[in-house]
């Protein structure tokens, strides 16, 4: 199955769905326990049934995650492959920045990345230096796109105006129960054509197990299960995108099925506002 792509004005384009690794060999250290390959092996699965967009940091499992990306990846055509990686924020600084993206195309044994986020702002850095360094790393193609993760709409417009080339992305925390994007930011992306990444889709299966009639009717009416309807709820909305973490062939199967159809607008509308349950800052990272 091909996933469908969504592009802006710019030409930037991606699937609209793909997978996530956080908690993929560790959390924010590497876990002893974890050998990676149940992760490796997830994501050639996603990978065998045309998932092609993966998404990781070098802060998960301390870089260990984007070893079992490439493991998961080697050999493969790469140009058909989009992968993303993250800049943590204390590696902001200029030389920071260029050090960190080498230390992450080693670990995914790769020579470019389809797009490069910075993970979360840190105000002890400059942000003019920051964006010097993913310009450098633009101008020679060792990374494809400029992203930022976890910015308020301020922010990115403030990081915007001391970049040359675009940012093309926020990824944020946005689904049916954390609605932090709709105060100011998802109008704000659409109207400047970035993309906004919703992470943590299905509120880590929190959403499955809401009391909702309304889900339920949904399903009802899509002929589809709560996963499916939660990511279509996204990816249906103009420039969004989303991606989840899925370590079995059942979830990979069954979140494939949210993409390649679309809610009628007057549903989206109605589980935006009846949503029971919602929050309106996130309840990991507020955008900042
Ligand atoms: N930029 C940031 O600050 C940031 C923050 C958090 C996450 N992220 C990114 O976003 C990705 C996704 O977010 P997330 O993993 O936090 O949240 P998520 O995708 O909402 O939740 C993942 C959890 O849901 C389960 N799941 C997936 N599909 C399911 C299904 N169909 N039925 C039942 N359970 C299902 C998974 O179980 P199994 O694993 O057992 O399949 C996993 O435990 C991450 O992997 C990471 O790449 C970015």
């Amino acid at each position: 199955m091909s996933i469908p792509i969504k592009k802006l004005k710019c030409g930037f384009k991606m699937p609209v769905f793909g997978m996530g690794t956080w908690i993929m060999g560790g959390d924010t250290e590497r876990d002893p326990e974890n050998d990676g390959q149940n992760d490796i092996a997830s994501l050639i699965a996603g990978l065998e049934r045309g998932l092609t967009l993966i998404d990781t940091a070098e802060m998960y499992a301390n870089g260990f995650a984007e070893k079992i990306v490439g493991q998961a990846t080697k050999g493969r055509n790469r140009e058909s492959l989009f992968i993303t990686s993250k800049v943590w924020p204390t590696h902001l600084s200029y030389d920071g920045v260029l050090k960190a993206c080498e230390n992450s195309l080693k670990r995914l044994g790769t020579d470019y990345l389809d797009l490069y986020l910075i993970h979360k702002p840190n105000d002890e850095f400059p942000i003019e230096e920051t964006m010097k360094a993913l310009d450098k790393l633009s101008d020679e193609k060792v990374i494809r796109a400029i992203g930022v993760s976890n910015f308020t709409a301020s922010r990115l417009k403030k990081a915007q105006a001391c970049a040359n080339h675009k940012i093309v992305l926020n990824q944020t925390h946005y689904n049916l129960s954390c609605r932090e994007p709709e105060t100011e930011l998802l109008t704000y992306c659409q109207d400047n054509h970035i993309m906004l990444e919703a992470w943590r889709p299905l509120q880590k299966g929190a959403i499955l197990d809401a009391e909702s009639p309304l889900l339920d009717e949904m399903c009802e009416k899509y002929s589809k299960t709560r996963s499916q309807i939660a990511l279509n709820w996204l990816i249906s909305q103009p420039n969004v995108v989303t991606m989840s973490t899925m370590r079995s062939v059942k979830h990979i199967e069954e979140n494939m099925g949210a993409v390649g159809w679309s809610m009628h607008a007057d549903d989206i509308n109605r589980l935006r506002h009846e949503f029971p349950g919602q929050i309106k800052i996130s309840d990991v990272v507020p955008l900042s």
